[in-house]
């Protein structure tokens, strides 16, 4: 049984002692409602630890006033046995209060990458990630940090801010992992209809066969996926063209040093995907 653990002193107790045996800790943050996606992060984890710590804090700070901080789905009993099957060593699952037990004066913000894509649409989200990441990693103290390629912006901000900040802690990125029909697996999937759930797919198969096409101009592929997401019952939140290292535009697609990032509204679940050419 893993152990779980609401402390943040307690959580660091347990790590010194891990580490006084010499053992490597892998960190898996997370904000619970574990999928297989979640689970291919933990099995990665393991391959450059000894032991494994998932956390599960669905974090207030990175959601806006009118997202779905309220609605995100939480299933902690379920993610218990995930971990437990996975042989996770401890969940560190503090509460609000923990986390933030006086109001924070003090915040972690990227200024540079965290401006387009889901920064744009978001505002202030990043600022909540790197935040809490922060205190994660001050909570959890890993040598190793797992994070998916999903959150293609979050994972190129703090692999950033860990370089920006001197953190002592290696980062590793994770494949996508998807569903049989191949839309990217998200805790929010849950929240799709039926007949949204039946679409959503066709985000990805729209990303999917951009290199084997011929259109390499941003703006004739944008008006493309309004057009096919418009179809579905989808809103595009954002198609962009972007190098994957800066984040900046890109009018044209260039082999090899593209990200094409995209965020499509259903009904009000909002859905991220993105493809590296
Ligand atoms: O990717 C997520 O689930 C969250 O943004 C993270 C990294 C756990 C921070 O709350």
């Amino acid at each position: 049984m893993p152990k779980i653990i609401q402390s943040i002193k307690a959580m660091q107790q347990q790590v010194k002692t891990w580490r006084k045996n010499d053992h490597l800790v892998g960190l898996v943050p997370t904000m619970g409602c574990l999928h297989e996606g979640h689970l291919s992060l933990i099995r990665e984890a393991y391959k450059h630890a000894d032991k494994v710590v998932v956390s599960i804090f669905v974090n207030p700070t990175q959601f806006g006033p009118n997202e779905d901080f309220a609605q995100y789905p939480r299933t902690f009993e379920e993610d218990i046995e995930k971990c437990l099957k996975e042989g996770v060593h401890a969940i560190f699952n503090p509460t609000i209060e923990d986390m933030y037990p006086v109001p924070q004066t003090t915040w972690v913000d990227e200024e540079e990458l965290s401006k387009g894509l889901c920064g744009a649409s978001r505002p202030g989200h990043f600022r909540g990630v790197t935040s809490v990441v922060t205190k994660l990693f001050n909570a959890c103290l890993p040598d190793v940090a797992v994070f998916g390629q999903k959150d293609a912006q979050q994972a190129l901000i703090i692999k950033k801010m860990i370089l920006d900040l001197n953190f002592s802690i290696d980062m590793i990125i994770a494949p996508t992992v998807r569903e049989y029909d191949e839309l990217a697996m998200s805790s929010r999937n849950l929240l799709l209809t039926a007949e949204h759930r039946l679409n959503a797919p066709q985000i990805y198969q729209f990303l999917k066969q951009i290199p084997k096409s011929n259109v390499r101009s941003t703006r004739t592929l944008q008006q493309n996926f309004a057009e096919k997401m418009s179809a579905i019952g989808g809103q595009v939140d954002y198609f962009s063209v972007v190098s994957k290292d800066s984040l900046l535009p890109i009018e044209e697609i260039e082999e090899e040093n593209t990200l094409i990032a995209v965020a499509v509204r259903m009904g009000p679940v909002r859905l991220i995907d993105n493809i590296f050419i």
